[in-house]
C-alpha cells in the first residue's frame, strides 16, 4: 500500500477549507496533520465543521483510524509543521503576502484564492483594484482548471484554484471557443446566479438572515472579477472576444448556475454544437453534458449537484439568431473551489484524479 501523504489545511475553518478537509479526510492517500483558524485555535474542527464530527463507536478499524483523523484541532498558521501538500483557503491577498514562507514548508501548494489565477499582475490593477503584492509568483503558478490545464498540472508544484463563477462560465462556454465557433464580433453575455456560501463564512449585513432570506439580488451587474479568468481561458484558444459577466445571488447555500449567450459563426448547425461538446468533454471524469428532450431534468440544475464535483454542462442553439444559450451548474464549494483543488492536487501527485470525489450528489434534496 502507498504511503500517505502528509497535508495541511491553512483557513480550515472557513467554507471552502471546510469541504477540503471533508474530502481530504476520506482520501485514500492523505493524511491530513494540521488544520488552521485563527480565531479558533485550540478548538476541535468539528465544532465549527458538525458533519465531520467524529464516530462514537468503536467497531471496524477504518472506523478508529477515522475516529481519530477528525479529532483534529485547529492550529493557527504560525504553527503550521512541514508537510508533503499544502492547501490554503485564505481570503483573497493573504497567500501573496505570505507566499515565500509557505513556500518553505510544502514542495507542492494548491491555493484556493484568486491570488494567483491570472498571469497577468496588470490584470490585479484593472480587476481587484490594485497592483498584485507579489507579482513573481504568478508564473510559477498553473491555473486549477483539470479541464484546460491537466497537462500543466501534471508537473506544477504550484496551483491556483478556480473562481466558482469562471468554472461555471467557462466550463459553459469553452467547447465552443475550442472549436472556433464563437462569433467573436459579438461578445459573449453570461449571468451567473450564485448562492450565499460564496460569500464565504464570515457574516456582514447582506449575509444576515432577514436581508439575505428570500433574494434574487444582483450584486455585480458589471465588473465581476471572475471575468478575467474566463478571457484568460479564452486567450488560450486566441478567442479575442468580449466577455460581460453579471451575478445575482439566490436563495440556495449553494451552487452556481452560469446562462451564457454566446453567438456563433454564420453557417453553424446544431449538430456542430453537439460536436464541439462532445469534443470538449467526452474523455472528462467531472463534466457531464445535460441536453435531455423530455423529462424534468433536461438542463443542468445545481441542487442535485450539492457536495459532488460534477459539472453539468448543456446547451440550446437557436438557429433563426444562431444563438447559443450555453448552461454549466456546479456546487461552487466543489467543483468551483474544494473538489477541483483536490482534482488537481491528485494530478500533481500522479494519482487517479478521481480519487477521493466519487460522491454523487443526493437526489431527493
Ligand atoms: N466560497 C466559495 O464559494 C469560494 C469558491 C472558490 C474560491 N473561493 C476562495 O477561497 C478562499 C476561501 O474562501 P472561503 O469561502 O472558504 O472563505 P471563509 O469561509 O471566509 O474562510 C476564510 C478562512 O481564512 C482564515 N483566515 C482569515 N484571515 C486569516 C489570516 N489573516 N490569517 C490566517 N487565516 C485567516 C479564516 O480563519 P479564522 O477562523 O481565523 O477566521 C478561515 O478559515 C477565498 O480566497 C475565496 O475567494 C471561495
Amino acid at each position: 500500500m502507498q504511503d500517505r501523504v502528509s497535508a495541511a489545511i491553512i483557513g480550515a475553518s472557513g467554507y471552502t477549507g471546510g469541504e477540503l478537509l471533508r474530502l481530504a479526510l476520506a482520501h485514500p492517500n492523505l493524511e491530513v496533520r494540521q488544520v488552521t483558524s485563527e480565531r479558533l485555535d485550540g478548538q476541535f474542527v468539528h465544532f465549527t465543521h458538525p458533519n465531520l464530527r467524529p464516530s462514537t463507536g468503536s467497531g471496524r478499524p477504518e472506523r478508529v483510524e477515522g475516529r481519530r483523523r477528525t479529532q483534529l484541532k485547529f492550529v493557527r498558521a504560525e504553527a503550521v509543521e512541514k508537510c508533503d501538500l499544502l492547501f490554503l483557503g485564505l481570503p483573497h491577498g493573504s497567500a501573496m503576502a505570505r507566499i515565500d514562507h509557505l513556500a518553505t514548508l510544502a514542495d507542492r501548494i494548491v491555493d484556493l484564492s484568486a491570488d494567483f489565477r491570472l498571469r497577468d499582475a496588470a490584470d490585479y490593477d484593472t480587476w481587484y483594484g490594485k497592483p498584485h503584492g507579489n507579482p513573481a509568483w504568478l508564473a510559477k503558478f498553473v491555473y486549477g482548471l483539470p479541464e484546460l490545464h491537466r497537462h500543466d498540472l501534471k508537473t506544477a508544484n504550484y496551483v491556483s484554484g478556480v473562481g466558482c463563477n469562471a468554472t461555471a462560465t467557462t466550463l459553459a462556454i469553452w467547447p465552443l471557443a475550442a472549436a472556433g465557433l464563437i462569433d467573436t464580433s459579438r461578445g459573449v453575455i453570461c449571468e451567473v446566479k450564485v448562492g450565499s456560501s460564496e460569500g464565504g463564512a464570515a457574516s456582514n449585513d447582506s449575509t444576515h438572515h432577514p436581508e439575505r432570506s428570500g433574494v434574487m439580488r444582483s450584486f455585480a451587474p458589471t465588473g465581476h472579477r471572475h471575468t478575467a479568468e474566463v478571457l484568460q481561458a479564452l486567450k488560450l484558444r486566441n478567442v479575442v472576444t468580449d466577455v460581460h459577466l453579471s451575478a445575482t445571488a439566490v436563495d440556495n447555500v449553494r451552487g452556481v448556475l452560469a446562462t451564457a449567450h454566446v453567438f456563433v459563426t454564420p453557417g453553424t448547425a446544431e449538430k456542430d454544437v453537439w460536436k464541439a461538446y462532445r469534443e470538449a468533454y467526452n474523455h472528462e471524469p467531472f463534466v457531464r453534458i445535460v441536453k435531455e428532450k423530455t423529462g424534468l431534468y433536461r438542463y443542468p440544475e445545481p441542487k442535485i449537484l450539492s457536495g459532488s464535483n460534477y459539472a453539468d454542462v448543456g446547451f440550446e442553439f437557436d438557429p433563426k439568431t444562431n444563438r447559443v444559450v450555453a448552461l454549466c451548474a456546479i456546487d461552487n464549494l466543489m467543483k468551483g473551489a474544494a473538489g477541483t483543488a483536490l482534482q488537481c492536487a491528485n494530478i500533481m501527485m500522479g494519482w487517479d484524479e478521481t480519487l477521493g470525489l466519487d460522491f454523487p450528489g443526493l437526489h431527493p434534496i
